[in-house]
């Protein structure tokens, strides 16, 4: 699949060992940027990858900053984008499953590499369960 990929400064480093990751998978990366360790704001980043999801360019979208809260925040005033924060597999597992996640934010300074690894690997490998699970999702964007 397509993935979109995204950081600052703080998630620079973590997200291109990512991306080196998710093509090792077997999906296409389109790195969005930033390059380089020079401050710059976290939310010109996250619209960017949240604009390719929500626009269909991308399937998913990864997002890394210090914690990935930022990230998340700015992802998710995206219609059709939902970005969620996750810290171990329970979190990303459910958030595919459950949440039909379509954006996942890392906190750089929260994980480390292998965790990181890990939380790509299972939100790109698990199903949106669908069913009771769907008109739940469908109220988030009814508000
Ligand atoms: C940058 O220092 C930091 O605030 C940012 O990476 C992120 O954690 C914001 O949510």
């Amino acid at each position: 699949m397509r993935i979109a990929i995204g950081a600052d400064h703080a998630g620079v480093r973590l997200k291109d060992h990512l991306r080196t990751f998710v093509e090792g998978l077997g999906h296409e990366a389109d790195d969005l940027g930033t390059e380089g360790t020079d401050s710059v704001d976290y939310p010109d980043f996250a619209h960017r990858v949240a604009s390719a999801v929500a626009a269909g360019k991308a399937t998913l979208g990864l997002l890394v900053c210090g914690t990935g809260q930022g990230m998340a925040m700015a992802a998710n005033r995206h219609s059709g984008v939902r970005a969620a924060v996750c810290r171990d597999s329970y979190e990303a597992r459910m958030a595919r499953a459950h949440n039909d996640a379509n954006v996942l934010c890392i906190g750089a300074r929260v994980v480390g590499e292998g965790v990181a690894e890990e939380l790509c690997r299972i939100f790109t490998e698990t199903e949106f369960e669908g069913g009771r699970h769907q008109r739940r999702v469908d109220k988030i964007a009814g508000v």
